[in-house]
């Protein structure tokens, strides 16, 4: 018997809205090497963050543990910064893969080729890669980077290779830069997942137009989009979580990520954030009601979780 069933009866996590916590995203590094024109920045301010510290592997893996053994949370992602700038990552991920059963994370793939067989050695189960373009020049203009397009490629074969999937090909529509690229992209998948070695799924994904100063892009109407894809899909499915829609299109996976003013998927929200200087976020599009954890201690997490579930409110939602 593991320490999880040892303990008995479990707790669950559960706001005033009903709304169960299913799964952390944490925010490991705020720091990218990358410096997309659209980044939300996980709705954390890194202007005057810059420089503070960073969540501890310790503390990551203590909250990973009180999620688990008293709330029965199994899943775990990842995110930045670029997660992969981090040296202590598969540490981290090894000291929570026995009280996890699905640890992934969601990376610009640029440093993939060099790491993806390490961190599916310590317990990674697969990624989120994001890539925006198929053409270098856009992908360049986009990411205010050079050089970096062919390594995101081969990170991508790399990840298949090493088998971290099924692995969602991250596509922040935004219109007059990248929305013309749809086909092309299904294409793309088309292509990776006749490669063989596991699957590969496009998830596009509504531009979140806050947090980033620099953001007069605009975003493609996502009903609109949803319509269309409905038409065109063989099978649609909805996930509980958030109640994103998935179809099936020419044989390709296409998940939809479409919050704005979605009250569906704000009502359905189940995961829990921390900030990567060890911050809960209740909410990815709030800063006003952080919860700061300051301790590795049981108690003291425990505290502080009831607190920040005390904090969760839906952001968008039905008028009363
Ligand atoms: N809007 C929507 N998604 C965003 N991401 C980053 N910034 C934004 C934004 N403004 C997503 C990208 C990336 C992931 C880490 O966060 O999909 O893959």
């Amino acid at each position: 018997m593991g320490e999880r069933e040892a303990r008995g009866q479990m707790q669950r996590l559960v706001d005033s809205y009903g709304r169960e916590i299913r799964s952390l995203r944490f925010s490991v590094i705020n720091r990218c090497n990358l410096n997309c024109i659209y980044c939300h920045a996980e709705g954390e301010d890194w202007s005057e963050n810059r420089n503070a510290k960073l969540i501890s592997a310790e503390l990551i893996i203590a909250i990973a543990r009180v999620a688990s053994l008293h709330y029965s949370i199994r899943e775990v992602k990842f995110s930045g910064g670029e997660p992969l700038m981090r040296d202590d990552l598969p540490a981290i991920i090894e000291g929570m893969r026995e009280f996890m059963d699905d640890i992934s994370l969601t990376t610009n793939g640029t440093l993939l080729s060099t790491r993806a067989a390490e961190l599916a050695d310590s317990g990674l189960d697969r990624v989120n890669i994001s890539l925006d373009s198929l053409r270098e020049e856009r992908y360049d203009a986009i990411t205010r980077t050079r050089n970096n397009f062919r390594r995101v490629i081969e990170g991508i074969y790399t990840a298949i290779d090493a088998g971290l999937t099924p692995i969602k090909l991250n596509m922040v529509l935004m219109k007059g830069v990248n929305d013309d690229e749809i086909e092309d992209m299904i294409e793309f998948v088309r292509e990776c997942n006749a490669r063989g070695g596991g699957e590969v799924i496009l998830q596009l994904i509504e531009l979140i137009p806050y947090f980033n100063p620099s953001i007069h892009i605009c975003r493609p109407d996502f009903n609109k989009l949803e319509a269309e894809l409905r038409a065109r899909a063989s099978v649609v499915k909805t996930r509980r979580s958030q109640r994103r829609r998935k179809y099936l299109v020419d044989g390709v996976e296409i998940e939809v990520v479409h919050p704005i003013d979605n009250t569906e998927f704000c009502a359905n929200c189940s995961r829990l954030r921390i900030t990567s200087d060890g911050m809960i976020k209740p909410c990815l599009l709030r800063n006003d009601n952080l919860v700061p954890i300051t301790r590795v201690d049981e108690e003291h997490i425990i505290a502080r979780l009831n607190q920040a579930m005390r904090n969760r409110e839906p952001f968008f939602r039905r008028e009363a």
